[in-house]
């Protein structure tokens, strides 16, 4: 199995080195437009291998697409993060252009592949990559919900002091600091609900925390964070190329499911051989489809912005 990462930065490349230690492919070809860039990422990985005991081909290339030729996924991580006080929204026009032209290259040598959008505004670019491609809805998978549910389970964990695995909990709706709603009410340790030990203020101030849980990081590092992001990513490609099935909640186009139409927005989903297999409506009470719906308008008009 063969997957290429566009853009061999700090998530592309993170993303790389963990589909090659969990031996998620069989090969990886990393492309960046900078000169030698993702070539020295490659075989820096490939260093490890000895180490960590992987078997994973890792390769490296400046704007050859030819060898990213038979891709079975292809994850997109081109483009400019965020520094610190700027939200995801303000990357959309240096972003779509980039984007745009990258799907198009790729295609050209995959065009079976199925594409993992990573780059901000991420639903937005979700939407311009099907929109532009006109590729079925299955095969274009924006990835944002899988890296908000880490976070959201992680703030659990703290607060509860169990491990963050026995925890399950989603993100679901756009992937933006206002936009994002973390479901506290469905949010359960080894199947009980989180709701019987902590309060709903202790709820709201960790749905709050998982909220800005990126522009906590930027602020941190200085520029937005690599290491959830690379391994949510690659999750989600193993579930993708080892057919596992898992419910994942990914920005995929939605065709009146959660009362939406017409845009790209982070719902859960069955992920498989097929990309998107199913997308899966859970019951939302009242205030959780207000959200719902006031996070759609957010992304409606981020969308509505890459038109003009
Ligand atoms: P980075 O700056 O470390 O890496 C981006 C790489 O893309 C650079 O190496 C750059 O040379 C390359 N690049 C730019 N234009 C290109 C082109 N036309 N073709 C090939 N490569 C190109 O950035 P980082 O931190 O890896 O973030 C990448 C993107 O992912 C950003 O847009 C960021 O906002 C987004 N992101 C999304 C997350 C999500 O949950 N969806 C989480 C974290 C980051």
């Amino acid at each position: 199995m063969k997957v290429t990462i566009v853009g061999a930065g700090n998530v592309g490349a993170t993303c790389a080195d963990v589909i090659s230690y969990r031996g998620i492919a069989s090969q990886v070809v990393l492309l960046d437009i900078k000169e030698g860039f993702a070539e020295g990422k490659a075989l820096d990985i490939m260093q490890c291998a000895t180490n960590t005991g992987f078997n994973t081909q890792v390769s490296g290339v400046t704007n050859d697409y030819s060898k990213t030729a038979k891709s079975d996924v292809v994850v997109i991580t081109s483009g400019m993060p965020r520094k610190p006080g700027m939200t995801r929204e303000e990357l959309i026009d240096i972003n779509a252009g980039i984007v745009k032209s990258v799907i198009e290259k790729v295609l050209e040598y995959s065009p079976e592949a199925i594409f993992v959008v990573v780059s901000n505004p991420m639903d937005t670019m979700t939407y311009l990559a099907l929109k532009a491609t006109g590729l079925p809805k299955n095969r274009v998978i924006g990835m944002g919900g899988a890296l908000d549910s880490s976070r959201f389970r992680t703030y659990l964990s703290m607060a509860l002091d169990k491990p963050a695995n026995d925890i399950s909990a989603m993100v679901i709706g756009g992937h933006g600091d206002t936009t994002m709603i973390p479901l506290t009410r469905l949010a359960s340790y080894n199947g009980i609900p989180v709701t019987e030990f902590l309060s709903e203020e202790a709820l709201q101030n960790i749905a709050a925390s998982t909220m800005v849980g990126g522009a906590t990081l930027t602020g941190l590092l200085g520029t937005s964070a690599w290491y959830a992001p690379g391994a949510s990513v690659a999750f989600l490609v193993d579930s993708i190329l080892n057919d596992q099935k898992k419910m994942i909640a990914c920005s995929v186009l939605v065709e009146g499911e959660y009362g939406q139409n017409d845009m790209c927005i982070g719902v859960p989903c069955i992920i498989g051989k097929n990309g998107v297999e199913e997308i899966v409506e859970i019951e939302l009470n009242h205030s959780e489809k207000a959200a719902f719906a006031k996070s759609a308008t957010a992304v409606r008009q981020m969308n509505e912005a890459l038109k003009t």
